[in-house]
C-alpha cells in the first residue's frame, strides 16, 4: 500500500516537474484563443485587415518577450520578432512553409518556391549571376533606365498630385528584362500592362486562398471559382516568361551557331543566358525550370524595388529637411552636371542609402516570411517544436527595443553612426536574414540608387505618408493614399 502511494505520489511529482520544465521551454500563447478554432477567426477579413493583424501580432510578440505562439484550427505557429532567434530559425530550417505551395503553379522549382533539394542546387549554380561585379556592369542600363523615368514623370510636373507606382512598376519590369533577360521585348506595353494586372491579382488571390482556410486543400480548391480565376492570370503570366525564353534562346542558339559569344551588348552573361548556358552544355536545367526561374526572377525583382521607390519617393516628399539633405549631397557629388551615375558615385551617396535603408525598415516590403520547422529548433530562452510553421515578423523586427525609443519614427540619420544602431545585424531583415537571403540584394541597391539619383536632381517631390492605407498582398503595398507631386528643378543643366 505504502509503496503504492509513494510511487503515485512520485509519478505526480514528476509529471508536475515535467510540465514545468516543458512549459518554460513554450513560448506564450496570442491572447484570444478561442475552443476548437484557435485564432483563425482574426485573419478572416480582406488584405487591409490582415496586414492590421500582421501589425498586432508584432507588438504583441515585441511585448511578451520575441516569440508567441498562436492556433490555426488544429496547427500551432510560431511568430518570431526577436533579430537573433529569427536567424537562427533562418539557418536551421531552410525549407519553406507550405503555404509557398500555393504559388508553386506560377513561380514551380525557381528559387522562392522551389523545393529545398532543388534550391540548393540551383542556388549555388545562379549566384554568381547576381554578383556585384554582374550588378555593375548594369550600370549603363540603370542610368539609361532612370532617365527614362524621369522623362516619363515630366507630363505630371506641376499637375498635382499622381500615382507614381505605375510609373516605377513599369521601369522596374523593363530593366528587370533588359538586364537580367537580356531582352527588350518589353516594350511590347499592351503586354506590359496586362502582365502588371495579372501580378497584382495573382498576389492578392494567394491572400485571398491563405484566409480562406477551407481553400487551403487542393480538393476543394481545385473546383473553386477562386482557382479558375487563377488559372486565367497564369495563362498572362507565362505567356510573358514564355515569349521572353523564346526570344533570348533564338539569340542564344543563333551566336553560338555563329561562333559568337552570346551577349547583350555587355561584358558579361546575363541571368539568362547563364541558364541556358548551363542547360546546353551541362544539362543543368530542363525548359520547365529554366521558365519557372525566369518567372521567378521578373516577379521578385520588379514588384519589389518598384514599391520601395514608391515608398521611397512617398517619405522623401513628406520630409523636407531629408530631401534637402539628399539634394545637397547629390549636388556636392554632381553639382550641377546631368552626368550618368557611376559605380564610384554609387559608394559616396551614403546619405541616399541611409534614406533607402530606413524606408524599408519602417515599411519592410516583405513583412512576414515563413519556415516549416522540419526539426526542433533550440532559441535563446524556447524549444520550438519540429512540424510546425514558423512566421518571422520582419516588421516587428524592425520595431525591437535593439532600435531603441525611436523606433516608430523615420529617422535617415540612424544609419550614419554605427552607435545609433542596434548592436545585432539580424535587427534588419528587409532582404531576409542568413542562407536564404535576397539573391538580388545588390541590383536591387544599385538599381535604385541610380533610379532616385536622377529624378531627384529633375525633381522636388511633395507627399504625405500619414494618408496611406496599407494592404498585405504578399508584398507590403498601400491600397491608396501614395500619391506624390513633383516640381521641376531648375539648378540642373539639360
Ligand atoms: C528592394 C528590393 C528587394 C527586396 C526588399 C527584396 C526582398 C527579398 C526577401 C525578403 C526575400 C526572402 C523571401 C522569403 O523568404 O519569402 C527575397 C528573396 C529573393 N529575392 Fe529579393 N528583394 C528585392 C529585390 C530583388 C531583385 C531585384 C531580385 C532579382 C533580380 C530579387 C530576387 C530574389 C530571389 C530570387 C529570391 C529567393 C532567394 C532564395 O530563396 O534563394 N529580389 N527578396
Ligand atoms: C529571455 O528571457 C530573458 C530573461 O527572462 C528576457 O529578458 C528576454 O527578453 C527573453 N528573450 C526572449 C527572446 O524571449
Ligand atoms: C488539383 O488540380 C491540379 C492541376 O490543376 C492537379 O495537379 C492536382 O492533382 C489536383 N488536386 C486534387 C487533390 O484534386
Ligand atoms: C502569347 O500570346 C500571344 C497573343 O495572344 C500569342 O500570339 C503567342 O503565341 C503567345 N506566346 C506564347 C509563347 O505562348
Amino acid at each position: 500500500m505504502l509503496v503504492l502511494t509513494l510511487s503515485v505520489i512520485a509519478f505526480a511529482l514528476y509529471w508536475t516537474w515535467r510540465w514545468r520544465v516543458t512549459s518554460r521551454l513554450k513560448p506564450p500563447a496570442y491572447p484570444g484563443w478561442v475552443p476548437l478554432i484557435g485564432h483563425v477567426h482574426l485573419f478572416i477579413g480582406d488584405s487591409i485587415s490582415l496586414w492590421n493583424i500582421v501589425k498586432e501580432f508584432s507588438y504583441t510578440s515585441l511585448k511578451m518577450g520575441g516569440v508567441i505562439s498562436a492556433s490555426i484550427g488544429p496547427r500551432t505557429i510560431y511568430v518570431v520578432t526577436d533579430p537573433d532567434d529569427c536567424l537562427t530559425v533562418a539557418n536551421t530550417c531552410l525549407q519553406k512553409d507550405d503555404f509557398y505551395n500555393f504559388a508553386k503553379p506560377w513561380l514551380g522549382e525557381g528559387l522562392i518556391t522551389g523545393t529545398l533539394s532543388k534550391w540548393k542546387h540551383h542556388r549555388k549554380l545562379l549566384n554568381p549571376a547576381f554578383s556585384q561585379l554582374v550588378v555593375d556592369g548594369f550600370q549603363g542600363v540603370f542610368n539609361s533606365q532612370a532617365r527614362r523615368l524621369v522623362k516619363d514623370m515630366e507630363t505630371e510636373v506641376g499637375k498635382g498630385p499622381f500615382d507614381h507606382r505605375t510609373y516605377t512598376r513599369r521601369n522596374a519590369l523593363e530593366t528587370i528584362c533588359l538586364t537580367a533577360l537580356g531582352v527588350e521585348f518589353c516594350e511590347n506595353s499592351v503586354l506590359n500592362s496586362q502582365y502588371e494586372h495579372a501580378v497584382e491579382q495573382i498576389l492578392n488571390m494567394l491572400m485571398e486562398r491563405l484566409q480562406k482556410f477551407w481553400l487551403h486543400s487542393d480538393f476543394i480548391y481545385n473546383w473553386s471559382n477562386l482557382k479558375k480565376k487563377q488559372e486565367r492570370c497564369l495563362v498572362i503570366l507565362h505567356n510573358m516568361s514564355n515569349t521572353v525564353l523564346e526570344t533570348r534562346k533564338a539569340v542564344y542558339l543563333n551566336n553560338k551557331k555563329n561562333g559568337l559569344e552570346a551577349s547583350t551588348g555587355i561584358k558579361f552573361k546575363a541571368f539568362l543566358d547563364l541558364l541556358l548556358e548551363l542547360s546546353t552544355e551541362k544539362g543543368a536545367f530542363n525548359d520547365l525550370e529554366i521558365r519557372e526561374h525566369v518567372d521567378t526572377m521578373i516577379a521578385a525583382g520588379h514588384e519589389t524595388s518598384a514599391n520601395v521607390l514608391m515608398f521611397t519617393l512617398v517619405m522623401i516628399g513628406s520630409y523636407p529637411k531629408v530631401q534637402e539633405r539628399i539634394f545637397e549631397e547629390l549636388h556636392d557629388i554632381f553639382g550641377n552636371d546631368d552626368r550618368d551615375v557611376t559605380k564610384q558615385d554609387l559608394s559616396q551617396l551614403v546619405y541616399l542609402e541611409a534614406v533607402l535603408k530606413e524606408t524599408m525598415r519602417v515599411y519592410p516590403i516583405v513583412p512576414v516570411t515563413m519556415r516549416c520547422l522540419d526539426r526542433n529548433v533550440k532559441l535563446k530562452n524556447y524549444t520550438l517544436t519540429a512540424g510546425r510553421t514558423c512566421l518571422m515578423l520582419v516588421y516587428g523586427v524592425h520595431r525591437h527595443a535593439m532600435w531603441g525609443p525611436d523606433a516608430e519614427e523615420f529617422k535617415p540619420e540612424r544609419w550614419l553612426n554605427p552607435a545609433t544602431l542596434p548592436h545585432s545585424p539580424n535587427a534588419f531583415a528587409a532582404f531576409n536574414i542568413g542562407r536564404r537571403i535576397c539573391i538580388g540584394k545588390s541590383y536591387a541597391y544599385s538599381s535604385m540608387k541610380t533610379t532616385l539619383a536622377h529624378l531627384l536632381r529633375h525633381y522636388r517631390v511633395q507627399a504625405d505618408h500619414k494618408k496611406m492605407i496599407l494592404k498585405l498582398d504578399v508584398v507590403l503595398k498601400p491600397e491608396c493614399g501614395h500619391f506624390i507631386s513633383i516640381e521641376k528643378r531648375y539648378n540642373v543643366n539639360l
